[in-house]
């Protein structure tokens, strides 16, 4: 068995049973980014479904649209907005325009990002650029923007960022690694900081889960996620989302600067291999 090279569906994601109250964030508005697929879909489904006006951001407007389309046919109050997170520009318009119009937000849900798999010693100055710019400096946009935001409104927030598991650093793919473990520690710092405005930051770090995100690994790369963790199983979106939901609602008022670790115990056991593992490493 390897990943499934698609996530939930959008009817499982309608229904999938969910632990939370149905209305939770009734009132409450929350911004997805890279809400378009894969991990972001799944938690505008499951805010949605929990009562809140979502708005989604994401790069594609054609994605944008086809993932918004089956939400507010279920009757969920979704919101789209185009945004770059990589260009400050679209990211202050973002904040200036649909958040501001809406009436501000309460949670961002930071996911937007991209990696591809490669041996750092091959990466080029273009691509490591690429990643850095979306994962970290797109990721700090969106930080930034929302805590001024709720700095100058006078109220607090909560705040998740998606991230990866780096414990152990993760092998092909280490310009993704760098620029997760640079957020976690800007989170551990931010948390601190911005306690006096009222603002929770957290991580949720998932490990193998099965989204449409798989595809940019190979069979082989996608078979040993399989193998890296003790459950020898994909997590699937739903389990990233409801931790998502922990952190970022009333369960989590008293929780800031953490990193909620999704992997099914995979950082305790196993090796991924984001590319083709070298030879040098095999038993003799
Ligand atoms: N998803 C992946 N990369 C993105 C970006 N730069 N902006 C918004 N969503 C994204």
């Amino acid at each position: 068995m390897t990943a499934p090279l698609a996530g939930l569906s959008d009817a499982e994601l309608a229904s999938y049973p969910t632990v939370y109250r149905h209305d939770l964030f009734v009132g409450r508005r929350v911004l997805v980014t890279g809400g378009g697929s894969g991990l972001g879909k799944a938690m505008a489904w499951l805010f949605g479904r929990l009562g809140a006006k979502v708005l989604i951001a994401a790069r594609r407007p054609e994605q944008l649209e086809a993932a918004a389309a089956p939400m507010r046919d279920a009757g969920l109050a979704i919101e789209t907005a185009l945004c770059n997170i990589r260009d400050p520009a679209s990211v202050e318009a973002l904040f200036a325009g649909p958040v501001a119009v809406g009436g501000g937000i309460d949670i961002l849900i930071n996911n937007a990002g991209g990696q591809y798999p490669q041996d750092a010693i091959d990466l080029s100055a273009k691509g490591w650029s690429a990643v850095i710019d979306t994962n970290l400096n797109g990721t700090w946009s969106m930080m930034q923007a929302a805590a001024r935001a709720w700095r100058h409104d006078g109220r607090g927030g909560s705040i998740v960022n998606i991230v990866t598991v780096v414990d152990r650093g993760m092998p092909g793919i280490a310009h993704t690694c760098a620029s997760r473990a640079g957020v976690i520690g800007l989170v551990k710092t931010v948390a601190v900081e911005w306690c006096a405005y009222d603002i929770r930051v957290n991580c949720v770090a998932p490990g193998a889960i099965a989204t449409e995100g798989m595809r940019v690994y190979s069979e082989e790369a996608r078979k040993s996620y399989l193998r890296s963790n003790p459950m020898l199983r994909f997590g699937d979106a739903m389990d990233v989302a409801e931790a998502s939901v922990y952190l970022a609602g009333p369960s989590g008022k008293y929780i800031t600067g953490e990193v909620l670790t999704v992997d099914g115990g995979g950082r305790y056991w196993g090796e991924f291999w984001a590319i083709p593992r070298p030879k040098y490493f095999d038993p003799t």
